[in-house]
């Protein structure tokens, strides 16, 4: 197939048609989607507002929240491909400190719709507030639906290397001969943060927060190599993604990384223009991605932030005259 963006490649349309290579609509994502035709999208990946109080949020009640996106959802549900998926990423509302897992309520809502769960993917990023009356929150899920049985999965696109590449079956007809995949193993529906990440066992994604190199204003960014996974496993070359509730972009981006074709829609002016902006700068070479399956950072101990400031052991001393 010829390179989708090499001729025009910064033609970005304003509202979605069959030859649009990259669309960014600004405006409510409802009105957007009703003019998609049906089951045209390959992959619907989004991260929705959560309703805890965003500067792009208005905070309803819980019920309220989730009536007003349940139109958004149906349109949705419509316009994927019957070889498509969405992919629903949320964390949790939390309401006079009562905590609301916002997959728990979407799953009954998709599945509703006819949608099969194919995954809950765990996001585990290590890195956020410190809760003082429960446990600090450390992971997102990721719901994967598909709209029938007959869907695009490649798995091979995002195999990692085998943690024993070396293992032999140990009986049988094939003793003897290599156990795992050359191609590497799945892996896996926990995407952590903390170890190394794509090369290794774990899909580990560090989340975007101020000393990662995608980091714009946007308060809840998608990482990019998030989006990237899903685009190679879920779709093919030339496919439409959509992003619905697109913030600044990040899954566009991912999508056009690949060669796929591209959706946004942003109600607001100011994540509007950076998503075109860090289009425009992906397509110049300058813009600041994080590589996929680049290893985070892992301090040694030796760094000073590693260490219990002197205080404390003066302090500890100090208690121990004082006794
Ligand atoms: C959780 S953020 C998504 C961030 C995005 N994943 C990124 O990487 O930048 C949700 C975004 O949806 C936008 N939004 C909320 N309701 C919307 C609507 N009805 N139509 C279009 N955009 C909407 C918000 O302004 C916000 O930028």
């Amino acid at each position: 197939m010829d390179k989708l963006f090499e001729h025009n490649m910064l033609d970005i349309d304003d509202a979605f048609t069959e030859s649009s290579r990259i669309v960014l609509y600004g405006g409510d994502c409802l009105d957007a989607v009703r003019q998609i035709p049906t089951e045209s999208i390959q992959l619907v990946i989004t991260s929705p507002p959560y309703n805890v109080g965003k500067s792009y949020e208005h905070n309803a009640a819980f019920d309220e929240y989730l009536g007003a996106i349940e139109p958004v959802v149906q349109e949705l549900v419509r316009v994927v491909s019957p070889q498509g998926s969405l992919c629903w990423e949320v964390g949790n509302y939390v309401e006079k400190g009562e905590v609301f897992p916002l997959d728990v309520f979407y799953y009954s809502i998709f599945k509703k719709l006819g949608l099969r769960l194919r995954n809950r993917i765990i996001w585990y990023f290590n890195h956020g507030l410190h809760a003082s009356k429960r446990f600090s929150g450390r992971y997102e899920t990721l719901l994967w639906f598909t709209k029938t049985d007959e869907y695009v999965f490649n798995l091979d696109a995002v195999r990692v290397p085998s943690k024993y590449p070396g293992k032999r079956h140990f009986k049988g007809p094939k003793k003897g001969l290599p156990s795992c995949n050359p191609r590497g193993k799945n892996p896996s529906d926990i995407w952590e943060v903390v170890a190394q990440d794509w090369e290794r066992e774990l899909w580990d994604i560090p989340n975007v927060k101020a000393n990662h190199p995608e980091k714009t204003v946007h308060p809840c960014q998608f990482p990019i190599e998030l989006v990237q996974r899903c685009v190679l496993a879920l779709t093919n070359e030339g496919d439409w993604v959509l992003d619905p509730f697109a913030g600044v972009g990040s899954a566009l981006i991912g999508a056009l990384m690949h060669d796929r074709r591209a959706m946004g829609c942003e109600k607001e002016e100011e994540f509007l223009k950076i998503a075109r902006k860090r289009i425009e700068d992906y397509y110049e070479g300058v813009l600041q991605v994080r590589p996929l399956g680049r290893p985070v950072h892992k301090p040694s101990g030796r760094e000073k932030v590693c260490q219990a400031p002197q205080e404390w052991s003066e302090k500890d001393e100090k208690e121990v005259l004082f006794k």
